[in-house]
């Protein structure tokens, strides 16, 4: 095990390396116990690094066979080996070449990181750090390399054999053993290495690019699931043809491979033409497969495949960088989802991701800049505030400098460099000459963690006609960063009249935005806005215009307003869970009575008027905040049972008032036609489910009735699950029955039992523990499964709010177990699962003491990953 645990990477620290790799030849005989790699490494000092430096290549669990340098057996004082490392004392004059032979077990790679076996194939992982497992090498993104890669194999065990760029040889090795060659001739960092080998199906189809070539692609699954594939093949289609359109990328090799396996620490992998993909977001039926899982797989192939520009041809200098293309191409496949779906309805969602993980990351000890400074582990920094934070960043820049100047600058970006390892502050400087604007304050968006909350305050001067709009802004302190400064904040705002249409804005906007654009750049502003004929109802961070805490002294009848007639839906949708808020909150004071009719009979009427038009809204805006949205909202320390049982009232009471209108609703889009998984079919699909949740909520015995009716009848997934995820909340035999009637149905097929154990692993019922521990034992379990392990033991952590922190601390100390269990076997998962404690400051102060009490157990362990180490570490300081 690599023992850096104690090692601060820092930022500041950053030098080129003395030694560059040129080309890598790679020779790999792949054996399920015992694979040789040997590299073949053509390499030169650095004019950027210092002569005659000793050349350090990183390694992780390597073992050395054999060496040569130039060609010739290396003297054994020429050099050290030890599994993290092979330093070459005095490197030959430039350029030499090193031939490194390494002999590595598939088999017993538990971390999943570096060759590994999923199922009965060969396949790697190499972000960030895994290539170092495979041989010795720069493991580091701003070496730049051209590789070409013989991959060997049985050709039983393995017939398919894929690997980065084109296929350039395969044949005969003699022996029942055959090879395939491949080269790709664009550099690129060893993070982006992959090779597959196996007995794999595929779906193929081709595309042809905007200049004509003609692409070959394929998704390729475990034999027997290609029909499940179609999909993925599908969408990716698609994005490839959006992003041509949109941003006038090309894709630039003869084939795209992606890979589909059943082990994979996340979610997908850019690869060089080979992105390799965990099967959950690839493989997909109806009878399987829920519309959720459907817009995941498209947004998550699009997000790989747009890494080809954004990630590949232009990579990270250093780790540190890790948002210029995580950021860039969350954003970039939101747009696409937008484009394909409901623009509003996949704001909202993605809205909604951001505040449950990013701000929830961003107000807890594990806060982090979307550029850190600092890291001990870099796995642990694949983070909300990375991606998601990283995607507003770039929402933002969009937003204050305008489309067409966005575009420009992508343009210049892509241009200037391709093919180059670069930086934050490269990319900022194509927006700033593409606008001719100065982004030096805006950059502060990546320096800077915490969530900005602005307060805004209206008055309105009837005589003068004048409506003064007083905004601030403040940003709590950090781990790390006590003292916070202003940031650019670009804050899209209407003014809603009483008959509920916009007032012109005079002035229109801060000067030289977009109409609707003002930006607050300092601790306060005051907008003064002239010819305002009457008190308006203001309509602030329209479309969620910046990544902040919004705080608006609004009566609910402005609200009220607000859901009725905002021209934009984003806030249309804001001002129902604002108001939906506030009750609950009402009801953790205990209010009785806290969910008042003004918000059912809004309700009611919205459905009268939208539901048939845009059910797909309509499901968004019947969806109550969760509980961990109302924990954030009183922010300290909170009850989570108090918090469960408030929201179960309002929810209760919503139900019970609209209990007509929803059962009537409900019948009104039931249909017979087949499923498909399209945006319009979804809609219908989610607000027919949101009927159906309330309802249970309010008339529990009718709800059932409808909820286990639906499970039988229905002919898809989403509608299945959704009434069985409904059952799961009514305690009973039906619930028992349903769940087993279930697993019985799907005991072949995991990604459709992880459901199952995730929705069993939330249950807010004390006898949850119980049962999850007890599906432990499940045959189709296993803790060597990442899929596995998250949705059951992650779902609990992260999903239920009440069992995870129930009061004797039980929930803590269960999942101190299962990290530190885990962590002898995939640090990676093990820590990602430990980040559930995030929020544990926030807790009253019996839970605080516990969940405290269970960290210091995983931090004391002796011998920790520095995965688990770093995270425990920072939860607790
Ligand atoms: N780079 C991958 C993505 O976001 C995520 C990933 C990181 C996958 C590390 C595996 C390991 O698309
Ligand atoms: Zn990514």
């Amino acid at each position: 095990m690599r023992d850096e645990s104690g090692a601060v990477i820092r930022l500041e620290d950053y030098r080129p390396t003395d030694y560059l790799i040129d080309r890598t030849e790679l020779d790999i005989r792949l054996d399920r116990h015992a694979t040789r790699v040997r590299a073949t490494l053509h390499l030169r000092a650095n004019a950027a690094g210092r002569p005659s430096a000793p050349l350090v290549l990183d390694g992780d669990e390597l073992r050395l066979i054999s060496l040569a340098i130039d060609g010739r057996p290396a003297a054994p004082d020429a050099y050290e080996a030890s599994p993290e490392r092979l330093v070459i004392h005095a490197p030959p004059a430039s350029p030499f070449t090193l031939t490194i032979e390494t002999e590595i077990d598939p088999t017993a790679n538990t971390k999943l990181m570096g060759l590994y076996r999923s199922g009965s194939a060969y396949c790697t992982q190499c972000e960030a750090e895994g290539f170092r497992r495979i041989t010795y090498f720069l493991d580091r993104p701003d070496v730049l390399s051209v590789f070409t890669t013989r991959i060997e194999a049985d050709r039983d065990e393995a017939p398919v054999l894929l690997g980065n760029g084109n296929p350039v040889k395969a044949g005969d090795a003699g022996g029942g053993r055959h090879y395939a060659v491949w080269h790709d001739p664009f550099p690129k960092p060893c993070y982006l290495f992959a090779i597959v080998g196996g007995r794999l199906d595929k779906v193929a189809d081709t595309f042809t690019t905007m200049s004509g070539r003609r692409v070959d692609i394929a998704v390729y699954v475990e034999p027997g699931k290609a029909g499940d594939a179609a999909y993925a093949l599908d969408a990716l289609k698609r994005s490839m043809a959006w992003d041509e359109r949109v941003f006038g990328r090309e894709y630039d090799l003869d084939v795209f491979n992606v890979v589909a396996v059943s082990d994979f620490n996340m979610g997908a992998m850019e690869n060089k033409g080979l992105n390799i993909f965990n099967d959950k977001y690839v493989l997909a039926s109806p009878e399987t497969a829920t519309d959720t899982d459907y817009a995941n797989i498209e947004a998550i192939i699009a997000h790989e495949y747009f890494h080809n520009w954004t990630g590949n041809r232009i990579t990270c200098r250093d780790w540190f960088q890790l948002c210029l293309k995580e950021g860039l191409t969350v954003f970039r496949d939101q747009e696409f989802s937008a484009d394909q779906r409901s623009r509003a309805v996949k704001r909202i969602a993605d809205v909604r991701v951001l505040r449950s993980q990013q701000f929830a990351e961003d107000s807890g000890p594990l806060a982090h800049p979307v550029r850190p400074r600092q890291y001990r582990e870099i796995n642990n920094f694949y983070t909300a505030t990375v991606y998601e934070k990283g995607a507003e960043v770039i929402r933002m820049l969009r937003t204050l400098i305008g489309e067409e100047a966005f575009r420009r600058g992508m343009d210049l970006y892509f241009d200037r460099y391709d093919g180059t390892a670069a930086t934050i502050e490269q990319f900022l400087s194509c927006f700033a000459e593409a606008s001719g604007r100065d982004l030096g304050h805006f950059a502060l968006w990546y320096e800077q963690a915490g969530t900005p909350t602005v307060t805004a305050r209206g008055h309105y001067d009837p005589a003068a006609k004048v409506y003064r709009l007083t905004l601030t802004q403040a940003t709590p302190p950090t781990p790390g960063q006590l003292e916070k400064s202003p940031q650019v904040i670009p804050i899209s705002l209407g003014l809603v009249g009483a008959s509920g249409a916009d007032i012109p804005l005079s002035p229109p906007a801060t000067e030289g935005h977009a109409p609707g654009v003002f930006v607050l750049d300092g601790p306060s502003a005051t907008l003064t806005f002239t010819d305002v004929p009457e008190k308006p109802v203001p309509s602030l961070l329209r479309g969620f215009s910046a990544p902040v805490r919004l705080e608006i002294d609004l009566e609910e009848e402005d609200l009220l307003v607000l859901f009725r007639h905002d021209s934009d839906p984003f806030n249309q949708w804001q001002s129902a869970q604002t108001v939906a808020t506030r009750a609950i909150l009402r009801a953790v004071a205990g209010d009785k009575r806290a969910a008042d009719h003004r918000m059912a009979d809004a309700l009611r009427h919205f459905l009268a008027m939208r539901a048939a038009s845009d059910p797909a809204f309509a499901a968004q805006v019947l969806a109550l905040p969760t509980e961990a949205d109302i924990a954030r909202e009183i922010g300290h320390d909170v009850d989570p049972d108090a918090v469960h049982h408030a929201r179960r009232l309002v929810k209760a009471e919503i139900g019970a008032a609209l209990g007509d209108e929803l059962a009537e609703l409900y019948g009104r889009l039931t249909t017979r036609e087949p499923y498909t998984p399209d945006a319009a079919g979804a809609g219908r699909r989610a607000l027919r489910n949101a009927c159906l949740d309330l309802l249970a909520a309010g008339r529990p015995a009718e709800g059932e009735a409808f909820a286990l009716h639906q499970f039988r009848d229905a002919d898809n997934m989403t509608d299945r699950f959704a009434a069985l995820s409904v059952l799961s909340h009514l305690p009973g035999t039906a619930r028992e029955t349903a769940l087993a009637e279930f697993a019985e149905r799907f005991r072949d097929n995991a990604l459709v039992l992880d459901k199952w154990f995730s929705l069993q692993a939330m249950i807010p019922e004390t006898g949850t523990l119980e049962r999850v521990r007890g599906l432990m034992s499940h045959p189709a379990f296993s803790m060597g499964n990442p899929n596995r392990v998250r949705s059951l033991i992650g779902s609990f952590a992260m999903g239920n709010l009440t069992q995870f922190n129930r009061p004797d601390g039980a929930g803590y100390e269960f999942l101190a177990d299962i990290v530190i269990a885990l962590d002898a076997r995939n640090p990676q998962v093990a820590a990602r699962l430990l980040t559930a404690f995030r929020t544990w400051k926030m807790l009253e102060p019996g839970r605080r003491a516990l969940a405290e009490k269970a960290l210091r157990r995983v931090a004391e362990t002796p011998g920790l990953s520095p995965d688990v180490a770093d995270i425990s570490g920072r939860s607790l300081s």
